[in-house]
């Protein structure tokens, strides 16, 4: 399968990318469109990397970087909206897509941290990731685990 990896920031794509979010993360759990968007998605600083097969857009991410960095610590990113389209799952597309967001954060020196569903832990920690706290409960979502991946890691 031809899978083309395009990265954007800003607002380019953005209604393309909320309506895959809700088709995939939202929608299932009767959430609406309007909650399938983020705080930040239209910041010159967050970064969306998407996958397309032919002219379809099968997946999608987004990473919102904390504030600007003025204390010279190393900068953290937010990966959210992780979702891969019904039909598409299983291909190896999320795994593709999360190698471009460590890519991406290994040029710019910086970790991520996400809230991982707990039934998607499983996915990250086969790309490096690890847990870095208790479980607990997203409102109108279910569980979550917090994760972290840093730049030196090898995946
Ligand atoms: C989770 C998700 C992003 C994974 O993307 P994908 O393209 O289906 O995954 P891949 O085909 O790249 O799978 C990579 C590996 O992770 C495993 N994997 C995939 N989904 C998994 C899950 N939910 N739990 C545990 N392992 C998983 C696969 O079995 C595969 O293992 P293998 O390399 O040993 O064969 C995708 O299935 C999805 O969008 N699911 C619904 C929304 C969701 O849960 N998003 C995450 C929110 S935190």
């Amino acid at each position: 399968m031809k899978f083309e990896i395009r990265e954007f920031y800003g607002s380019v794509e953005l209604p393309v990318i909320v309506k895959l979010r809700y088709e995939v993360l939202r929608k299932p759990l009767g959430l609406s469109l309007e909650q399938s968007q983020f705080a930040g998605d239209e910041l010159s600083t967050t970064v969306h990397i998407v996958g397309h097969v032919e002219n379809t857009m099968a997946a999608c991410l987004t990473i919102l970087l904390s504030e600007v960095n003025l204390t010279k610590e190393p900068q953290i990113g937010q990966l959210r909206g992780m979702a891969v389209a019904d039909g598409y799952r299983g291909l190896g597309l999320g795994t593709r897509l999360l190698e471009a967001a460590h890519d991406w954060a290994r040029q710019k020196g910086v970790s991520l941290w996400c809230n991982a569903r707990s039934q998607a832990v499983g996915f990250y920690s086969k790309q490096g990731w690890e847990v870095s706290g208790p479980e607990f409960e997203v409102v109108s979502v279910g569980p979550h685990f917090p994760m972290v991946w840093k730049p030196n890691t090898k995946r």
